[in-house]
């Protein structure tokens, strides 16, 4: 598995440089889905990059990509790539987007590369091996009283008449944790709860490529990562609660409204 997690490293750290490079210049943003849904020429041209390596090392691997779909037979396990996590920060020249690699089998999450090309930060985690920041080892906060804790969440892309249920949710947050961001980039806040500089983060509406590598590298760094109802989390499932662990049944209560 080392090998996998090698090849992730180069190839995020790859994409990453690609990203910067190309940061500023025409992007040619289109929507998908929904106006909100942004994908930029920088999306496709980092995923490319990224399906090359690591079908180079591994020829037989499947591989789940937010641009382009699945290639492959899934059967014996996958990797699951977001070429550029933040794309909307990304197209406005806000420097706050990442690279995320995970390899998933049938025991589960494997390995999980998230790197922040601006910051040179690079996450990293092995099942069963801990967490890493460049190389060092990540811990999860110690802070018990989530009234002490700095939250974030986000906010997927929504269309004109969606509901916006997590407005009433984070606003309960507001009044129970001492502050909330929202920052653009579901990867880099899962790994900000890792390094211990955020408390919790959760959002509904995300899909596995946003959160499969950093629910491992929160995992590994001694965190918790649950769905909604405090199950174990499926990548696929759409909505993820991720903590330090020690806040992790008060934030269920808050989201639930039984604070
Ligand atoms: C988005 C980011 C954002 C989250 C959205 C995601 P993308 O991913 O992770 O933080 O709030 O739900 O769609 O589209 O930039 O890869």
């Amino acid at each position: 598995m080392n090998h996998r997690l090698r090849t992730a490293e180069r190839a995020s750290r790859a994409a990453g440089k690609l990203l910067c490079d190309m940061l500023g210049s025409a992007l040619g943003v289109r929507s998908k889905d929904v106006r909100s849904n942004l994908v930029t020429e920088a999306d496709t041209a980092s995923e490319r990059l990224i399906r090359e390596i690591l079908t180079a090392d591994f020829p037989g691997d499947a591989i789940l990509g937010e641009e382009g779909g699945t290639s492959g037979d899934v059967r014996g396990g996958r990797w699951i790539v977001d070429p550029l996590d933040g794309t909307t920060n990304y197209a406005h020249g806000y420097r706050c987007f990442s690279v995320s690699i995970a390899y998933e089998s049938g025991d589960g999450l494997q390995v999980g590369v998230v790197y922040d090309p601006m910051a040179d930060e690079l996450f990293s985690a092995a099942v069963g091996a801990g967490a890493q920041l460049n190389g060092a080892p990540l811990h999860v906060s110690a802070r018990s009283d989530l009234r002490d804790g700095l939250l974030v969440t986000g906010f997927p892309p929504i269309g004109a008449d969606d509901d916006l249920d997590n407005l009433r949710v984070m606003g309960r947050f507001m009044r129970r944790a001492q502050a909330i961001r929202r920052d653009g980039s579901a990867a880099l806040d899962l790994c900000y709860v890792a390094a211990g500089r955020f408390e919790g983060f959760w959002e509904a509406g995300l899909h596995a490529w946003d959160v499969a590598a950093g629910a491992l590298i929160v995992s590994e760094a001694g965190g918790r990562v649950s769905d909604y109802s405090g199950a174990p989390l499926r990548v696929d499932c759409g909505e993820l609660v991720a903590s330090n662990g020690l806040v992790h049944d008060a934030m269920l209560e808050v989201l639930h409204d039984r604070a």
